[in-house]
């Protein structure tokens, strides 16, 4: 071969890999959005296919008059049921008897409160509910969304045949992209394609499990995701490797507040999305709140650690069957002080006598009683956790590692 052949040889080939580094670096997700974990409201657990404008816009006055707002939750979700079917452009179609007014109206009106609209679509033909799906749409969608006004889409996995789960989500995240609006993009594909290990290049969050229900512990039940099923199967898959800014796991909206779960329950539940840096989607009626479950949502203290810039994600750090301690390391103060944040959670059907070592230099915070606690002289901090419940602690100053 002459030295001039084998040299364009050599130049196409730098080329081609020049053009496939950019193309797949210009392929990943950056849309700088969800840098801590979304907080906001979606209709399904509670609603279904029941939704409507008067609802969304009771909702969005709710989330402000409640304190919600004040407390970061921004994202109102309209989850399944809201389309009714494509114009012959195309172009999705609002329910009109349940949204007369039209989408952009609505949208205006969350934003005019000062919250973000959030809408739901579906990566196969149809929605799980049967409603059109955007395959062989993404782009038309994105363009309409984006039109009026969108700042989150979940977008789910019914009907999907035989589609690529990446490539599905792929589309629409480079759908979403081209809009050339911020929109949040929410993967709800329940985890069956493990999205823990692509979900970063696609999204910013990804369900991990089927859909949750408002129960602690169903037991016998293989289709039931109560709150400790969730939380099993966020530990058993080791899940805290893949969160951080920007992407996140999603074990599912909450059902704090919902029939189904008792006042500590709802108390735990909350506490352990937040050491899993979940997303915090509540997904219970924000007009009829009573005030214990408003005081859940909005301890701040507790929210904050959901919160927490560095964007760990909390772990089982000590397991005794009935009893568990998690942990999520927290940013460090200004002064360069570990921060920890610990749940002891008790949950059995009896109260239990649980204990945590924190080292007797270090400075220990109950975050549910807001109160500081100090340190301990040896070192170790000693409660009883009731049934069905967790003591949530912030733990400064530590020095051990594991
Ligand atoms: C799936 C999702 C749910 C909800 C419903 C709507 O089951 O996992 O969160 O969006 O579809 O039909």
């Amino acid at each position: 071969m002459s030295s001039i052949k084998k040299y364009s040889i050599l130049c196409l080939l730098l080329s081609l890999s020049v053009f496939i580094l950019f193309s797949s670096q210009a392929k990943a997700l950056d849309n700088g959005l969800a840098l801590t974990p979304p907080m906001g409201w979606n209709s399904w657990n509670t609603f279904r296919c029941d939704v409507s404008e008067v609802l969304i816009k009771e909702m969005a006055d709710a989330m402000t008059t409640t304190g919600l707002k004040s407390a970061g939750y921004e994202y109102i979700v309209i989850d399944d049921c809201w389309q009714v079917g494509r114009d012959e452009n195309g172009n999705i179609l609002p329910d009109p008897d349940r949204f007369p007014s039209g989408m952009k109206a609505l949208v205006d009106y969350v934003h005019s409160k000062g919250l973000k609209f959030g809408i739901y679509s579906d990566a196969g033909r149809k929605t799980c509910q049967g409603r059109p799906g955007s395959r062989g749409y993404e782009f038309q969608d994105a363009r309409q969304y984006a039109a009026w006004g969108v700042d989150y889409l979940k977008y789910d996995w019914c009907y999907h045949g035989q589609q690529d789960p990446y490539e599905s989500y792929a589309i629409m995240r480079d759908a979403l992209a081209a809009s050339g609006r911020d929109i949040v993009f929410s993967i709800c594909e329940w985890g069956s394609n493990e999205p823990w290990k692509w979900g970063k290049d696609v999204g910013n969050l990804w369900r991990i499990s089927g859909d949750i229900r408002p129960c602690w512990d169903c037991t016998g039940d293989r289709a039931c995701n109560g709150i400790m099923q969730i939380l099993d199967l966020v530990s058993e898959l080791d899940l805290f490797n893949y969160a951080g800014p920007g992407h996140w796991n999603d074990p599912d909206m909450m059902e704090v507040g919902n029939p189904g779960l008792s006042l500590s329950e709802s108390k735990a539940h909350f506490s352990l999305w937040c050491m899993m840096a979940a997303p915090l989607m509540t997904g219970n009626d924000l007009r009829y709140m009573p005030p214990e479950i408003i005081e859940i949502l909005t301890n701040n203290e507790v929210v904050a650690i959901d919160q927490d810039p560095l964007g760990a994600q909390g772990y089982k750090f000590r397991d005794f069957g009935d009893t568990e301690i998690w942990r999520k390391w927290l940013q460090k103060t200004k002064d360069g002080k570990r921060q920890d944040a610990f749940i002891l959670l008790n949950r059995s059907d009896e109260p239990q006598e649980m204990s945590l070592y924190v080292e007797p230099q270090a400075f220990v915070r109950d975050l549910w009683k807001k109160k500081d606690l100090g340190t301990f002289k040896n070192g170790v901090y000693k409660t009883t956790v009731p049934p069905h419940d967790v003591v949530m602690l912030k733990v400064t100053g530590l020095t051990f590692k594991n």
